[in-house]
């Protein structure tokens, strides 16, 4: 399969991941991203949740913690059996299925009020398919809530050196991620995919989802100063958050 390749990273990176979300070293989402995405989505009390892409389940446990009925999919083994395990500890009655978010052929149309997915659309390689699948699994008015590092500020590689992506922004760029922070105990490598905001707020538009908000998440000065590792997040934002509403008659 074309992705196979970004599949094995992930699931060669499982171990490396979870130590990474696990032990308070991903400050990014602890004290930036997540505040503005769970406050963007609100209550989700009784909600039927997917959370696409979900990883080892971090957010999923979150969502479900907050009342919501979710299910959680991704198409790392590794990850998922992380997450099943955590599942079995803390009970949050949390189902998770290994799919590429491309396919959801075992699940129903017009089923979820939420599909979540977490700083991940720009690791999957056919977005414009599985923002399709988002939507026709969503009910009519059902959201679609999801964050992406900036495109128009992240970093990417090219040809071994990390370059800022606006000095190529137009072109999409397949690429090998170095996770390789200091604060990290075990360094790995993913794949990912730069792209425009033209290119999501397309696809978005082909599956008949209409964009509700968007939000450029930041800092208060005292989080920046309490973590001076977000400190350059108080001048140019790292991570996009965009809602979105399935449009009540689209037909896909
Ligand atoms: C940066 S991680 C984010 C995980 C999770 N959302 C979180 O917030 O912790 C990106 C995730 O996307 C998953 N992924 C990438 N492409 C996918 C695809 N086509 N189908 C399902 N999952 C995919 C990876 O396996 C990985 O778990």
């Amino acid at each position: 399969m074309e992705n196979d390749d970004v599949r094995d990273s992930w699931d060669a990176s499982a171990e490396a991941w979870v130590d990474f979300v696990r032990t308070g070293n991903d400050v990014t989402r602890d004290k930036l991203n997540n505040p503005a995405a769970f406050d963007l989505i609100g209550d989700v009390t009784g909600l039927t949740v997917l959370d696409v892409a979900c990883g080892e389940g971090y957010n999923t446990r979150i969502l479900a913690r907050k009342g919501a009925e979710v299910t959680g999919v991704d198409f790392s083994s590794r990850l998922i059996r992380s997450a099943i395990l955590e599942e079995r500890k803390e009970s949050l009655g949390i189902r998770y299925f290994i799919s590429d978010v491309a396919n959801l052929d075992g699940f129903s149309d017009d089923h979820y009020d939420l599909v979540s997915c977490f700083m991940a659309l720009q690791d999957i390689e056919n977005y414009n398919e599985s923002v399709s699948e988002i939507s026709r699994i969503l009910k009519p008015r059902g959201r679609f809530v999801f964050s992406i590092p900036h495109p128009c500020f992240e970093k990417i590689s090219v040809n071994g050196a990390r370059i800022e992506a606006s000095n190529r922004y137009f072109e999409e760029t397949k690429y090998a991620l170095n996770w390789d922070m200091e604060r990290l105990s075990i360094p790995f490598r993913t794949i990912s995919f730069h792209r425009t905001l033209t290119d999501y707020f397309n696809a978005l538009n082909l599956a008949g989802l209409s964009v509700s908000r968007l939000i450029e998440p930041t800092l208060t000065m005292e989080t920046a100063r309490r973590f001076p590792l977000l400190k350059s997040i108080l001048k140019r934002p790292q991570s996009v958050i965009i809602e979105s509403f399935k449009d009540a008659k689209v037909r896909i």
